[in-house]
């Protein structure tokens, strides 16, 4: 049922207003297309992080409309979380959550359920208990194994892929700079991972599996979109191998999500190395998604501070942060076990990028700009899929729960 709705769904988006014409009927172009639509040629699901407030908004009806017509995959941005699942100890609310999965169901989208084991947005109470040691290690194990198994049971059956385990990981900039689990010495995330002891990984896994059989499970990251020099620096090897030995454990996780954070400032991936870590991912036997892509721009012309995003640089940035989507999906099309494409927010009205990237100030990391008027990246990304096609781009292949 659920397969023929989606079908049903995307073969209107894809054809929708098609008029008849002597030959036939004719798809309309394919800037008029739905991501969506687009996507399914190849059997890739297209997503969106859904911002609850923004989807309420009965001011706002673009940003519902378009969240139902252009995706075929969503994820809560914050709905979730346990910090929004649990604000007092004991007690849940779950009405944030419900709806955005009853939205989804209604739009005959698949559900990212996000997330489950995060040093992040945990409560107040909890993230206090850990910091001032008031909550210790069994305390958090027992505490974590009843989030996710209350989480994964209440949403049994209509999750596809949960992002099990996120962000475990250290990053080159902390201390000790070899990656390892946590992150900096004496922060939230390095407690988090002490307190919880190197197994917790395969132990979320084993807990999300015992509520839902059939969704997929992930590990999800930022700055994994390729290999580096092997060292210890790097944080792309560090989860190969981490993922590659819970597998041979016989540990139930399904794929990597590479969140895909990127910013024009950095520099850019070419196509051709991404790709080669999403097959090294998926010669594992993994399947991989891209789960929170955006590409950021410093609004501010380096040469001349008073200058805002309107000043010189704007195309180079534009072209840019075009370049940066089209890397991530072009090795997501290549690669048959690459399930979903998800961005992290589609306008810049409504993007998380402002609020956390301060200083500097970036921004304009989305596909539709904060009118909901389409940018270069949002027209790279239609032609791209539009192109898109046999023998180098296959459908995707299913991917089964394992274990
Ligand atoms: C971000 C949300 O977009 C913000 O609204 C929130 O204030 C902070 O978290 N990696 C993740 C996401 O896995 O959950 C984060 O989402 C962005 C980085």
């Amino acid at each position: 049922m659920a397969t023929a709705g989606l079908l049903a769904a995307v073969v209107a988006a894809t054809l929708g207003g098609v008029a008849a014409s002597a030959g036939g009927p004719r798809p309309p172009a394919t800037q008029d297309q739905s991501l969506r639509g687009l996507a399914a040629r190849n059997g890739l699901a297209f997503g969106t992080a859904v911002d609850a407030a923004a989807y309420a908004d009965a001011a706002d009806p673009q940003y519902r409309s378009m969240v139902d017509g252009q995706f075929s995959t969503v994820t809560a941005e914050n709905a979730m979380k346990w910090e929004s699942l649990e604000p007092t100890r004991g007690t849940y609310d779950w009405a944030a959550a419900d709806a955005f999965v009853a939205a989804a169901e209604r739009n005959h989208q698949q559900v990212r359920g996000h997330v489950l084991a995060w040093y992040s947005q945990l409560p107040g109470w909890l993230s206090t208990g850990i910091q001032d040691g008031t909550i210790d290690g069994p305390q958090l194990r027992a505490l974590l194994k009843r989030h996710i198994t209350d989480v994964v049971s209440r949403y049994r059956g209509r999750i596809w892929q949960w992002d099990v385990v996120n962000e475990a990981v250290s990053d080159p900039w902390e201390t000790p700079s070899a990656i390892h689990l946590g992150g900096d010495t004496g922060s939230l995330k390095q407690k988090f991972a002490d307190l919880l002891g190197p197994d917790y990984l395969a132990d979320a896994f084993r807990w999300a599996r015992a509520a839902d059989p059939k969704a997929l499970l992930f590990y999800n990251d930022y700055n994994i979109e390729a290999f580096g020099d092997g060292g210890p620096g790097d944080k792309t090897r560090f989860v190969y191998d981490l993922v590659r030995g819970l597998r041979a454990r016989g540990v139930p996780i399904d794929g990597v999500g590479s969140q895909g954070h990127l910013s024009t400032q950095y520099g850019n991936y070419d196509v051709l190395a991404v790709a080669d870590a999403l097959q090294r991912f998926t010669d594992l036997g993994l399947a991989v998604a891209f789960t929170e892509v955006d590409a950021r721009s410093l609004l501010k012309n380096a040469s001349d501070p008073a200058l805002d995003a309107a000043g010189a640089d704007l195309n180079a940035r534009d072209q840019a942060a075009a370049y940066n989507y089209h890397v991530l999906l072009q090795a997501c099309l290549m690669n048959p076990h690459c399930l979903s494409f998800t961005v992290w927010g589609f306008t810049d009205k409504h993007s998380w990028i402002p609020g956390w990237f301060k200083s500097p100030p970036e921004g304009a990391g989305c596909l539709w700009d904060a009118n909901y008027q389409p940018k270069k990246a949002l027209r790279t990304v239609q032609g791209d899929l539009a192109a898109a096609g046999p023998p180098l781009v296959r459908p995707r292949a299913p991917q089964k729960p394992r274990r």
